[in-house]
């Protein structure tokens, strides 16, 4: 069986965060506020009223994080952008010091031997777009395209790569379908003009990127669905289902139109939203890589409330993390050699652009090493299976705003102490470091 110092030569090494999860600072330089600084500050929203208006104070602190990951001895960093601190309101004049200070974060990571992988959306936009109707307003893609252009043109120079959306599933389903997430609508099937218009978001924001000759990714969550049993019923949902969550994001994307929704009562206009040539619009600049986050499958069973052609079953006998979540590295064999069968020569080259878990908080940390060996050798074989497959970026750096969790979920390589910011390296951070420097030493000289 191969394991993960099969890796291949020049595979990349990495770390991801996002914006509001660790920047803090949410009323200096300039930024203005964002969907998830309303929708924190709403009673019973986030777990025991906590918000992001702190986080790991990212924004003050970034050099010693810098010097965490120069520690690790990465390759890239994934973060992403608040787009309240370029624009506070989403739209019009630019706020110099928001970019300024992500001008100052490129040259610090460049400085450390780094290359900046930025994602341009991460789910907090500005509550000015929010008041015009967020994703379901189209208009908002043309907004994001603006921003994009504003970005790529100051930090393009020095950022070869840039993520377009942090997984539009979620934001769709946990925002705008169920309201676990800001903004906090529950559409429920309504919701779907948001998948739509942030596909237009992406394909237009491509088109930008392209334009100034940096490369385009998107990266999004997938799961491997297993149906419950073998039974007609149980497969027929578990079909759906997957079309729901891979199929609806990477089919326009990879193959130009949508898939089959019917299942859902869905006509392929996702509610009127789609207009001629958009699909044409949305696949027209070709992916440099597809980036996947990958945290566990998924088990379908035949609908037991009559409003969704599927319902969930749990995954037995396995290990949990602290979120509850089923550990099952071979699911991250089994989705992308199932991505690789579904869309051959189609699929561009794949990074893993987040996997990790949440634990308790001791720094014996056990659990995340064995949860990250376990997906690395998981990955090495989908690799001997024929994926191509470029990078790794493990979830996450840092302890962080963990959405409607607050500050419950510890996902990071390194612990936060909350109340004093002291970070203190767990074991899976050696781990992971040492891991990095075997995998380099195999192929040098
Ligand atoms: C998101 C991250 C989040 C992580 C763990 C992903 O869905 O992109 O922001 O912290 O999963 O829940």
């Amino acid at each position: 069986m191969p394991n993960r110092f099969d890796l291949p030569a020049g595979f990349r090494w990495g770390v991801s965060t996002a914006a509001y999860q660790i920047e803090g600072a949410v009323t200096e330089g300039g930024r203005g506020p964002s969907v998830w600084d309303v929708f924190a500050a709403r009673p019973g929203a986030v777990r025991d009223g906590h918000t992001g208006a702190v986080a790991c104070d990212h924004y003050h602190r970034y050099p010693e994080d810098i010097e965490l990951m120069r520690g690790l001895g990465l390759d890239g960093y994934r973060f992403s952008l608040a787009w309240t601190r370029v624009q506070p309101t989403g739209a019009g004049p630019v706020n110099p010091a928001g970019l300024a200070f992500y001008d100052r974060l490129v040259d610090a990571l460049l400085e450390a031997g780094i290359t900046p992988l930025p994602t341009l959306f991460h789910w907090d936009l500005p509550q000015a777009l929010e008041d015009r109707g967020g994703w379901l307003d189209r208009d908002t893609a043309n907004r994001f395209a603006d921003y994009t252009a504003i970005v790529a043109d100051r930090l393009g120079d020095r950022v070869p790569a840039w993520i377009t959306l942090n997984e539009p599933f979620v934001h769709m389903v946990y925002g705008y379908a169920l309201g676990i997430h800001a903004p906090g609508h529950a559409l429920m099937l309504d919701a779907l003009p948001a998948a739509h218009h942030q596909l237009l978001a992406h394909g237009l924001a491509a088109a930008a990127l392209r334009e100034r000759g940096l490369e385009v990714m998107i990266a999004n969550n997938l799961t491997p669905v297993r149906a419950a049993s073998s039974s007609d019923a149980d497969v027929a949902a578990a079909q759906a289902y997957d079309a729901l969550h891979n199929r609806l994001f990477t089919d326009p994307l990879l193959l130009g139109r949508y898939p089959d929704l019917s299942a859902f009562g869905v006509a392929d206009d996702l509610g009127g939203s789609v207009r001629d040539g958009d699909l044409k619009l949305i696949g027209a600049t070709p992916l440099d890589g597809l980036g996947v986050n990958y945290y566990n499958p998924t088990r379908i069973a035949a609908p037991t409330d009559p409003g969704l052609p599927f319902s969930e079953a749990p995954i037995e006998g396995v290990p949990r993390t602290a979120f509850d979540w089923p550990v099952v590295p071979d699911g991250l064999r089994g989705l992308l050699v199932g991505l690789r069968d579904r869309y051959g020569a189609a699929l561009p080259p794949v990074t893993i652009t987040e996997n990790g878990c949440s634990t308790a908080e001791d720094l014996d940390d056990t659990f995340r090493v064995d949860y990250l060996a376990g997906h690395l050798d998981a990955l090495a074989t989908a690799v001997a299976q024929g994926v191509d497959v470029r990078g790794y970026f493990t979830w996450s750096l840092l302890d962080n705003f963990e959405w409607a969790e607050g500050y419950h979920q510890r996902f990071g390589l390194v612990h936060v102490d909350f109340g004093t910011q002291r970070r203190t390296p767990r074991a899976s951070y050696a781990w992971y470091r040492d891991l990095i420097a075997a995998h380099r030493a195999r192929f040098a000289g």
